[in-house]
Order: C-alpha cells, then structure tokens, then sequence
C-alpha cells in the first residue's frame, strides 16, 4: 500500500469517490471497455442503449434492458463498495457513480450520499410523461426482442431510468457531483476509464483546485495523469487496504 495515499488522505475530512464499472468487476458485472469482457466489445451500444434507437428498435433496448436486470438484482457488494462505506463511518464522504448498479447503497453508503450520474438500472418509468413504473420481472431465458409494457396514464412506452448515449445526465445528480467537487478535501477515482464525458471531467475540477486525488485501477487510465498517486490493483484488494490504513 502507497504510504503517499494514505498520507494525502489522512487529513482529508470530506472525501469524494469517482466510481465506474471497475468498483463493481468484482461483483460479477462486467466492465464496458475491457479487452476480451468488456459489454461494449460483445454488444453494439448504437443498437441497445442510444436514443436515437428508440423509436424504431424500442423491441431490443426494452429486450437489452430487462435481460440485464436480472445480474443487477443477483449482483452483491463487493470488498471495494463495503470498504467506501467503512470509510464514510468516519469522514464525510459523498460517491458520484456512473454506475447504474445500487451496490454502493446496498454495500452501506447512505443513498442521499450517491449521486448516480448515468441513472439506475432497476428503475423504470415512463418515457413519455416519466412517471415511475414497478420494476419487472427479467424474462428467462433472456429475449431478443420484448414489446415495452406501457404507462398506465398516458400509453407512453416504458424504459429503463438509465441516461442513454445521446441523453443529458440527470441535473439534480451531476450539480450534486459538481457541487462535491468543488468543496472536498480530496478524491478517490475509482474502476473507471475516464473517457466518457462530461462524468470524466468532474476529476479535472479538484485537479484544478489543486486537491489530493488517489485513483485505483489495475492499469492505467485517461485520468491517470490527473492523480498524485495511481495505485495498480482493484478495488476489491485496493479500497479496503487503504481504508484500514487510514484507521
Ligand atoms: P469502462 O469499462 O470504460 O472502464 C472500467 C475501468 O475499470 C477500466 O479502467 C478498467 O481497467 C477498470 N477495472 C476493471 N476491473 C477493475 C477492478 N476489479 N477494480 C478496479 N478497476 C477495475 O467503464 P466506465 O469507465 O465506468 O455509460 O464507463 C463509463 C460509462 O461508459 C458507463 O457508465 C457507461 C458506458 O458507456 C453509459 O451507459 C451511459
């Protein structure tokens, strides 16, 4: 373990966590990036999650999308999201994920404190007037094509409250991630590859305030040269070490 991180983050009493795809590896759900398992190396994102799609392939994104509920609700905390929540217990610390998984909550971090910059998987509501819908069962076996169910109050078609290529980000969660990062002591970056934007321009606001930011990631990532301190392993094996060290 990097004495310099553990020293950066000693005196840091408000701490924001970065999280992507990697803090949840550990737990079965697999990165978008990564060679050979990444989503995005095995399914075409422009069919599935783009919003562009909707109209005319609304069967498959409705089909991608209640086929992979199914491993966020299996999914479980791992070492890494238990570790986070070990470290709010004592400092003030507030987690901006772009992922769409609820295992920093489920793994103990108070929900007010995640703000999910790309929405959340397990929700649905209605595309057209975006009241909530009951999240569904996942079909088994999984489909390729699924008819959206839809509103009860205006027959608008059902979706995932998830952000799509194409979408804004929720306003109310990245002016809480950018409110953050303007305010902490330090950041933890976290399992991401820093290259989806605007999430991966939040980490360049404390990198111009001039606080500690320690990133954790088994190799090197866009926001590497960003960091005072890149520690190389997963979240798995890296948070709760670090965590221990700050006791
Ligand atoms: P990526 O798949 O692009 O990057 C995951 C990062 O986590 C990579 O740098 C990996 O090396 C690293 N990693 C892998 N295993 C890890 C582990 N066990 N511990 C720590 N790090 C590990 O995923 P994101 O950067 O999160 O957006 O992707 C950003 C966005 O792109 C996603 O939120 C999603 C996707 O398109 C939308 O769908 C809108």
């Amino acid at each position: 373990m990097s004495e310099k991180a553990i020293a950066l983050l000693r005196e840091a009493d408000s701490i924001e966590v970065f999280s992507g795809a990697g803090v949840s590896a550990e737990s079965g759900l697999g990165t978008y990036r990564d060679e050979d398992t990444g989503l995005w190396h095995k399914v075409d994102p422009t069919t599935y999650v783009d919003i562009a799609n909707w109209d005319r392939e609304s069967d498959k994104m409705w089909a991608f999308a209640v086929n992979r509920l199914r491993s966020y609700i299996d999914a479980e905390p791992n070492a890494g999201h238990l570790a986070i929540a070990r470290l709010a217990e004592h400092r003030d610390v507030h987690v901006s994920t772009q992922n769409v998984d609820n295992l920093h909550e489920r793994g103990g971090m108070d929900p007010k404190k995640v703000a999910h910059l790309h929405g959340n998987a397990l929700a649905f509501r209605c595309f057209d007037c975006r009241r909530p819908y009951p999240t569904p069962e996942p079909p088994d076996p999984p489909v390729e094509k699924l008819a959206p169910p839809r509103c009860e109050h205006c027959r608008g078609k059902i979706r995932p409250d998830t952000v799509w290529f194409g979408e804004a980000l929720p306003q109310d969660e990245w002016q809480e991630a950018e409110r953050r990062m303007h305010q902490v002591d330090a950041l933890l970056i976290v399992g991401t590859s820093g290259v989806v934007y605007p999430a991966a321009a939040l980490p360049l606001i404390a990198q111009e305030r001039g606080i500690p930011i320690i990133e954790i990631t088994p190799q090197p990532t866009e926001l590497t040269p960003v960091a005072d301190v890149s520690l190389t392993g997963t979240a798995g094996e890296v948070l709760p070490e670090l965590v221990r060290g700050l006791r």
